[in-house]
């Protein structure tokens, strides 16, 4: 069992006064929080081997913060999670330019994505559901879109699970974008931490970021990570920043398999985050991007590496290689996906 809280906050936005939700999931072990402004989960809180509770999770102490959030913390990315090249698609023989945000691309759903939206709430079993109009044109993209996220806390799963339909085809990419560091958020850097992708295959990545196009087996390569890997090292052998590469967690014409994609696991502390979900990929992101620049909660600084993101949704640029997973989503459709995050400790 959850019990499932409410409160608003007056927050405000330029000139405005918005009344922005803040709902808090609790179970027995866990504890979660979640804003209607960009359905973003601000907060996860879990034991560790000696039942001491810690915060998990980047983010900010002010709901303020998350009008801007640039690194996107908690937040729901949409509608295309991740980069599509020099920002632009073709369907139906028709060109579609998005906002270039990104180098030469477009990253997370545009300038103003759905993470900078204001969700509607409404209680449900154990959560709360989140829902959201995207309108024909937003931010270039086609089509009336209507999207929902549930989050939904059980024991010691924290479920998210995404719908979608739209009136005209489009792309789709959805995800969660928390960053987390599982000695505590606030913590220096994520070295100690032990990771593990069930992943074949990973996309190697040009110099603006976008899939070159091959499908590259994990073997023989530092993308290997089948077996638990001590992110430190591993970092430092990388010729990159980081990792910041989508793995591949299904092949085209495979059956779709809930598949368990990745654990990880702080030696320190005990705890253990086990990720699986539908999607067909994870983009394992060690928040090179991070620079100490922000000011997070508790008055943390947040460094290069001192957080991972697993973001499981499809491959990146999908709508512009065939090869890919099909990123469209047609009238007739329903999208859905459904990621779970499971906490407990070794
Ligand atoms: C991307 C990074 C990007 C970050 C933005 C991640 O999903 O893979 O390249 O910098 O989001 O916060």
């Amino acid at each position: 069992m959850c019990e499932v809280n409410k409160e608003v906050l007056s927050v405000k936005s330029e000139s405005v006064q918005l009344s922005v939700e803040r709902w808090t999931l609790r179970s027995h072990s866990v504890y979660v929080e979640i804003l209607s402004l960009g359905a973003v989960i601000t907060s996860i809180k879990t034991k560790d081997r000696n039942g001491h509770l810690a915060d998990i999770v980047l983010g900010f102490d002010d709901a303020e913060s998350y009008l801007t959030n640039p690194r996107y913390f908690g937040a729901v990315v949409g509608r295309v999670a991740n980069r599509i090249a020099k920002g632009q698609f073709v369907i139906g023989g028709k060109v579609y330019k998005l906002a270039i945000n990104n180098g030469p691309n477009a990253l997370h759903g545009g300038i103003r994505g759905f993470d900078k939206a204001l969700w509607t709430c409404e209680a449900v079993d154990n959560g709360v559901r989140l829902s959201h109009i995207s309108p024909d044109g937003d931010e270039g993209y086609p089509g009336n879109l209507k999207v929902s996220v549930t989050y939904t806390l059980e024991a010691n799963t924290l479920s998210v699970q995404y719908h979608a339909h739209t009136d005209q085809t489009t792309p789709i990419n959805l995800t969660n974008h928390s960053y987390f560091n599982l000695s505590g958020q606030g913590t220096l850097d994520i070295y100690d931490h032990e990771v593990t992708i069930s992943a074949e295959a990973y996309l190697p990545v040009d110099d603006t970021m976008i899939p070159t196009g091959e499908i590259r087996s994990v073997d023989n390569t530092l993308f290997d990570l089948r077996k638990p890997v001590l992110l430190g090292p591993r970092l430092k052998e990388l010729p990159s920043p980081g990792f910041d590469h989508n793995f591949c967690l299904w092949v085209p014409g495979a059956p779709k398999l809930h598949t368990k994609c990745a654990r990880v696991m702080h030696p320190g502390t005990g705890r253990v985050l086990e990720v699986s979900t539908t999607q067909p990929g994870v983009q394992f992101y060690t928040s090179n991007f991070l620079d100490g620049s922000l000011r997070g909660k508790g008055g943390a600084t947040y460094p290069k590496h001192s957080a991972f993101c697993l973001e499981t949704q499809n491959w990146p640029d999908a709508v512009n290689q065939p090869q890919f997973p099909d990123a469209l989503l047609r009238p007739e459709e329903e999208y859905m996906h459904t990621t779970h995050f499971t906490f407990s400790v070794a």
